[in-house]
């Protein structure tokens, strides 16, 4: 390996490890270990719904279906968690889950990172930020744009499916994706109580 190869591969290392900072919490920190088993399991939720709705009526009967279902999942998942649940996106689909300043700076983070080449299948960003008097622990995971998905986010929608989108969604910007794109991300966050140590 020569000098420049080295160099190379020390500033990738050390974009991860930007990627992967934890402002204020460890990595093995419980808050990011629950973020990360909320993250498999809303996904989880999500996707066998989405897979199933694809499987027995294809993309029209899924729009449907997805319509219906994922705010309900979402709750569903912040009452089982305790946490507050969301996905979120530069380019929304459902205008509830548009991102608040904060979200909105880590996804265009993720973006810079994206272009800067990396693979963000694994990335993560969590930071305690205040809010007010209160602190809040928060957890951002990108979301990467599969096969599967570019029939309803992708640019060559088929007709049936850009209509029904009209009409669920008039305000849908949520198109134009290619696979490997962030389609958006899994955003979490719960108030930390203030510990009693003296
Ligand atoms: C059958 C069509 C369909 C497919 C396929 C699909 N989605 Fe979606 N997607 C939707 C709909 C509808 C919504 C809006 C849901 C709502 O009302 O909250 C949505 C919303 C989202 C959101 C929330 C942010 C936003 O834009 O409102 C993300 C993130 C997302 N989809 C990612 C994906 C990913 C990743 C895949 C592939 C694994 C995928 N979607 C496949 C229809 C689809």
């Amino acid at each position: 390996m020569n000098l420049l190869n080295i160099k190379v591969l020390l500033l990738g290392t050390s974009l991860l490890l930007a990627l992967n900072l934890h402002a204020h919490e460890p990595e093995s920190s419980n808050n990011v270990q629950e973020a990360r088993l909320l993250t498999q399991k809303f996904g989880a939720d999500l996707k066998s719904v989405l897979v199933s709705a694809m499987q027995t009526g294809g993309p029209i009967a899924a729009l449907q279906e997805c319509n219906i279902k994922a705010q309900a999942i979402t709750e569903s998942n912040a009452i089982a968690s305790g946490w507050r649940v969301a996905r979120t996106s530069l380019k929304v689909r459902n205008t509830n889950n548009a991102p608040d300043a904060w979200e909105r700076k880590i996804l265009q983070q993720f973006e810079e990172q994206r272009s800067a080449g990396n693979d963000l299948s694994k990335a993560e960003y969590s930071e305690v930020v205040n809010d007010g008097d209160e602190a809040v622990f928060r957890y951002m995971k990108p979301i990467i744009t599969a096969g599967l998905c570019v029939s309803c986010h992708g640019s060559n929608l088929n007709s049936e499916v850009t209509k029904k989108l009209q009409v669920l969604y008039p305000d849908d910007k949520a198109t134009g994706f290619n696979v490997g794109d962030i389609r958006g991300a899994y955003t979490f966050q719960k108030s930390l109580k203030v510990s009693s140590e003296n």
